[in-house]
């Protein structure tokens, strides 16, 4: 019996990357083009299990495929620090050694990259990630000239504020010195926006992030998701009429993580031979489920009490939901309700509407999951 191809796990690379052509070439031309390009130099922001770190993924592949060094990091504290050892290691592979032998003392290259050089100076600190970088583009081009270095940061905005300022100092100076590096870096839109108008006083970090290019992972089409699944079952030796894989992509609304869920699912029903609208409809049902277990529970569990509850008031209604009647619900005034649907704005549970002055679930399956467990999530926060 043939393994089920279908990836239902967060980061894990799907057996089809629906929908991403377009991102993806951007890249293909930045890495082709080399320093300066400005795709090198990219925000990607998309809600909870649209594919923020399996595009990080797939990026970094293309730019290894294409003789680049590729270092993925998470937005963690001690991040710097982690970059740094991680360049210095490739630089060390690369047969780069660590002493420039630099004519003319007295080169300070200033105070980012973790230390104030004097290279002249035998006992010196250890190079920090400016110098490191640049050494390993030194060294990557005796090489080869046509690559470079790239580093994906996913999760940026739970980047500590220190090391952003440090990274996006160092990024500007090493594009300025038209070094061959890239920056890509992944997470929820609205705390990007944050993060970014929270530094709009900082001049070095606003310039370096009006300067990043933004890229916005949406639903994907249904019809692509409809190819993908008569591939991906085809290739695995079952096979699917295109009006079955169209009820698959249905069953998805577009949203990658279903997409997985779907397929793995519905796979799992039938096991062997065709499949049909019945392991179709089963296979949904069981996705809901898993998707309520793996997206919705982790992210409610990260919010307060106060967010679970307010947006467990919001599940009442079937579309968007008005402010007014959060007010009469939660029995509070407008600027609390103000205040709560805007953090759960940045934590990307909620969008505003099409509709001015309302909003909505950002997350697909999220209302239905909240009205099922909404005794339990009021119980829970009035613990
Ligand atoms: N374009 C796509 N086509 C098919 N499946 C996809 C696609 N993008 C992501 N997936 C699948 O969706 C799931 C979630 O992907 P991923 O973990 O990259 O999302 P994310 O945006 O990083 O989520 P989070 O915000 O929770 O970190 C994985 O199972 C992955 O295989
Ligand atoms: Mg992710």
């Amino acid at each position: 019996m043939a393994r089920n191809p279908f990836k239902p796990t967060a980061g894990a690379t799907p057996p089809v990357l629906v929908g991403r052509d377009s991102v993806l070439e951007d890249l293909d031309e930045a890495l082709e083009d080399g320093a300066g390009s400005p795709y090198l130099l990219q925000f990607i922001t998309g809600a909870r299990g649209v594919g923020k770190t399996v595009m990080l993924t797939e990026m970094g592949r293309r730019a290894r495929q294409q003789g680049w060094i590729v270092i993925d990091e998470t937005a963690t504290p001690k991040l710097i620090q982690r970059l740094t050892s991680a360049v210095r290691r490739h630089r060390e592979e690369l047969g780069q050694p660590s002493r420039r032998k630099i004519t003319g003392a007295g080169i300070s290259l200033g105070p980012f990259g973790g230390a104030n050089l004097d290279l002249e100076s035998p006992d010196r600190a250890a190079p920090g990630l400016r110098e490191e970088i640049g050494m390993l583009c030194d060294a990557l081009d005796l090489h080869d000239g046509e690559t470079g270095l790239i580093i994906t940061v996913d999760e940026i905005h739970t980047i500590p504020q220190s090391e952003l300022e440090e990274l996006t100092a160092i990024t500007q100076h090493l594009i300025r010195e038209d070094r061959p590096v890239g920056l890509l870096m992944a997470g929820i839109p609205q705390a990007v926006e944050r993060m970014i108008s929270d530094n709009a006083q900082r001049p070095k970090v606003s310039t370096f992030m009006r300067r990043a290019e933004r890229t916005s992972l949406e639903e994907v089409p249904l019809h692509s998701v409809a190819a993908a699944f008569e591939q991906t079952l085809t290739e695995a030796g079952r096979s699917v009429s295109p009006e079955v894989a169209m009820e698959c992509a249905q069953a998805t609304g577009g949203y990658p993580f279903m997409i997985q869920l779907v397929g793995y699912h519905t796979w799992r029903i039938g096991k062997t031979g065709e499949v049909t609208s019945s392991h179709v409809a089963a296979g949904r049902d069981k996705a809901r489920k898993r998707l309520g277990d793996l997206v919705h529970a982790p992210a409610l569990a990260d919010l307060s009490p106060v967010d679970r509850t307010f947006l467990t008031h919001m599940s009442q209604d079937s579309g968007p939901t008005r402010a007014i009647d959060m007010q009469t619900r939660m029995g509070e005034g407008s600027n609390y309700i103000s205040v709560y649907r805007d953090r759960l704005i940045r934590a990307g549970m909620i969008q505003p509407a099409a509709t001015y002055g309302r909003f909505e679930f950002a997350l697909p399956e999220l209302r239905e999951y909240l009205r099922d467990h909404a005794a339990q999530l009021i119980a829970q926060s009035e613990n």
